[in-house]
């Protein structure tokens, strides 16, 4: 069987790793992705999921599945009827959330031989591919991910959510402007929430050396940090593809959005944020979260 990508195993364990041992209330609870990704005994003494250390990163992982799914549901209650996830990696939203799911129609694009390899896990657990979900194989670097969209079933006079959480850093600069030239021709309302990488000059000290420790280890095994970008530049590059609205949401207001008043002290690894864009008109269907 084919691997699966190391980069979405890892955010899928930790995201099980918070609700292994951070306490309750848990930000965002998937057991699920740990099942798909059944790294066997022993997974938690992985070097990167050292809870001491790993505290930060599983925090922004959780923030970041949390946020993307308030939306998801937000926008599902007012009509929207697709869901496209860009590199899903082990995502599990279509399994997790059927009340929601079941109302829409979800595209989860990802690499051909990690996305087969995924199909084979969920046959193997008894899951199989619910008939609200649709797996398409693309590598965004060189094949037409917006054909293979179409081919799938997705409606482009509908408006949709599209999601690209931890994807945006491994694509260069120019796949990531003509993914966002793609999408900001959506139907009028289809709103985009993309994470992207910010340059290390813009973090503290501190996290800029976990941030450069990170993106080493990222190098080593293959999958190298490719692009970053200000939040100015990404706001830029979304009004230049055509995006009628656009706003930045920061670490400070996913923190202050999900973490706040813990006893624990949980807080989010700086570093990541998001773009969320809306395709339109500029006073049509303005996104909840903005900055
Ligand atoms: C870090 S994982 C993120 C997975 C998921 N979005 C999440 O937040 O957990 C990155 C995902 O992007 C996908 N990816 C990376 N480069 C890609 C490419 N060139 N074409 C298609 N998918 C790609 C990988 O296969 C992987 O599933």
């Amino acid at each position: 069987m084919t691997a699966p990508d190391s980069t979405a195993v890892r955010t899928a364990l930790w995201r099980a790793l918070h609700v292994a041992v951070d306490p309750p209330p848990h930000v965002f609870d998937d057991e699920l992705g740990l099942r798909l990704a059944g790294p066997g005994e022993g997974w938690r003494d992985r070097d990167d999921m050292d809870p001491a250390t790993a505290g930060r990163y599983r925090a922004g992982m959780v923030a970041r599945a949390r946020f993307v799914e308030d939306l998801v549901v937000e926008h599902a209650s007012r009509g929207v009827g697709q869901y496209v996830l860009l590199g899903a990696g082990l995502d599990t939203f279509a399994q997790r959330r059927p009340e929601v799911a079941a109302r829409l129609r979800v595209f989860e694009v990802d690499q051909p031989g990690p996305q087969a390899w995924k199909r084979a896990r969920l046959d193997e657990l008894g899951l199989g591919v619910p008939e609200w979900l649709r797996l398409v194989p693309v590598d965004f670097e060189t094949t037409s991910w917006w054909d293979r969209l179409t081919d799938a079933g997705f409606a482009a006079d509908e408006p949709a959510v599209v999601a690209s959480t931890g994807v945006s850093m491994y694509l260069t600069k120019a796949a990531n402007a003509a993914t966002l030239r793609r999408i900001a021709g959506f139907a009028p309302g289809s709103t985009l929430a993309m994470t992207f990488m910010l340059p290390p000059e813009l973090l503290d000290d501190g996290e800029r050396a976990r941030h450069r420790a990170t993106a080493g280890k990222a190098e080593a095994a293959g999958t190298p940090f490719v692009s970053s970008f200000s939040p100015a530049e990404i706001l830029a590059l979304a009004k230049e593809a055509g995006f009628g609205e656009a706003v930045h949401v920061s670490g400070d207001e996913l923190d202050e959005r999900y973490f706040a008043g813990r006893a624990d002290g949980l807080r989010l690894a700086r570093g990541e944020e998001f773009l969320v864009a809306t395709a339109g008109a500029a006073d049509r269907g303005r996104p909840a979260a903005s900055s």
